[in-house]
């Protein structure tokens, strides 16, 4: 465990722009799929992130050609979806996304391959992607539905699965795993999640069908502050396809911006920018929640990349008041929750989360661990099984915050101790380094421009 770091109370409004890290799911994406495509890519806008680093690494055990061309910046040539057997177990360190678009991949490829991971990884299930994997005849094993995984692919048939809750990382397995397979395939999920994969993959040339279900309409709006369609979302692909390789720089990752948007909300006086980010509505929660609970945010579209439109926030502090987060915007919320509830602990009257248990299974079980941490920093919280109950009041800080190795609770504390009467110490602040390297700093420079 690296030492831990004080954060003190702001002295002063936060001023200046940020250029958050690009975004994460898409770099992910535009990896594996450039690596699963037929032909060259160029990819720009890649995290410094350990998670990517898990995503490139892995690639580059199955045979693809990774030339690094300086700061975040990779050429791949992809294998037209025929990948050759890695030397060993492909270690996916603490990426969720790693290994579970990785069964997804693999569960057609003639060779066996075992995924393993870090501690908290080791933990997460993955029952969730062997289920619907095993409806296209894939093999995957996971001792007690954890990794190591062990997948021994083969050639797989079509299937229609219904997926049991909404997850991007499962739906975009069965998506490759469609992808391999001779006929039609459908995933459908209870509601939508992030559909990065959805608009990348038809950026490189898959047909893909999507329906929103009697409710939505005809699909979503390219608006931040529109949500999208509820109810159920189905995807559907005639097999096999093979992408096309696509250039495409990766915009800015919303959910690392959050800390930076609530800090800004959080500590008066202060008008942040941030540019380049991620305006897809089904990263966009966040801002919809903050914005109900008073937050003053703008949003401009000024460009898309791939697919994906992209611009400016302008952020000034505001006063906030507590709300009941509709269950609705949970699965466009998820990972910046964390910090949304710092944001709910300074507000007036009570924040109220629920449909929330998917936070129990993330990278720690966020529930518990963003009720332990207010309650350090005086806040009254109510623990529930799927959320939270946040009453707004004085943080008062003074003490240590313990992420146990999940990087958004040690930016969560850091966002807190600058609303804090007294100075936070975070502990571990390298699991920061997950997401956003050299987040601390960024904080420091914007904290003191
Ligand atoms: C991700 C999807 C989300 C999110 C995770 C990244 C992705 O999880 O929490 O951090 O890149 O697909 P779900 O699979 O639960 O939607």
């Amino acid at each position: 465990m690296s030492a831990g770091l004080v954060v003190r109370p702001a002295a002063g409004p936060l001023a200046g722009t940020v250029i958050p890290p690009g975004d994460k799911s898409i770099a992910h994406r535009a990896i594996l799929f450039n690596a699963a495509a037929e032909g060259e890519s160029r990819v720009e806008g890649i995290p410094g992130s350990e998670d990517l680093a898990s995503t490139l690494r892995a690639v580059s055990a199955f045979g693809v050609e990774v030339k690094r061309e300086g700061d975040g910046i990779a050429r791949l040539r992809g294998r037209a979806m025929a990948f050759s057997e890695a030397p060993g177990p492909i270690d996916c360190g603490n990426s969720g996304t790693t290994s579970r678009l990785l069964a997804g991949l693999l569960a057609g490829q003639d060779f066996e391959t075992v995924l393993t991971g870090d501690a908290s990884l080791s933990r997460r299930p993955m029952r969730r992607v062997v289920d619907p994997l095993a409806g296209f005849g894939a093999s995957l094993t996971a001792a007690d539905g954890c990794l190591p995984l062990v997948i021994r692919g083969t050639q797989l048939v079509p299937a229609r699965c219904r997926l049991p809750v909404a997850s991007a990382q499962v739906k975009t397995a069965v998506l490759l795993a469609a992808m391999q397979a001779t006929g039609e395939s459908t995933v459908t999920e209870p509601s939508l999640s992030r559909d990065h994969s959805e608009i990348m993959l038809a950026a490189m040339g898959v047909d893909l069908e999507r329906d929103f279900g009697g409710s939505g309409g005809q699909g979503l709006v390219a608006d931040p502050f529109v949500i999208p369609p509820g109810g159920e979302h189905a995807v559907s692909l005639s097999g096999p396809r093979v992408p096309t390789s696509l250039d495409l720089r990766v915009c800015g990752d919303i959910s690392s911006a959050a800390f930076f948007v609530v800090a800004a909300v959080l500590v008066p006086g202060s008008v942040l920018r941030l540019r380049g980010v991620c305006l897809n509505p089904t990263r966009t929660g966040f801002l919809r929640v903050l914005r109900s609970m008073g937050a003053d945010i703008e949003a401009v579209v000024e460009g898309e990349s791939a697919g994906e439109c992209y611009g400016t926030l302008t952020v000034r502090s505001s006063g906030l008041v507590g709300v009941d987060l509709a269950e609705e915007e949970v699965p466009f919320t998820i990972d910046e929750l964390p910090v949304l509830a710092v944001a709910a602990a300074h507000a007036d009257g009570v924040t109220r989360i629920r449909g929330a248990a998917e936070l129990r299974i993330k990278e720690g079980d966020r529930v518990r661990a963003v009720c332990v941490m207010l309650s350090a920093l005086g806040i009254k919280v109510a623990e529930h099984d799927d959320g939270m109950d946040i009453y707004g009041g004085t943080i008062r800080g003074g003490v240590e915050v313990d992420p146990a190795g999940d990087h958004r609770i040690a930016m969560s504390a850091a966002v807190a101790a600058l609303a804090a009467e007294q100075a936070v110490t975070v502990l571990d602040p390298r699991v920061a380094d997950v997401s956003f390297p050299g987040f601390f700093k960024e904080l420091e420079r914007v904290s003191s421009s």
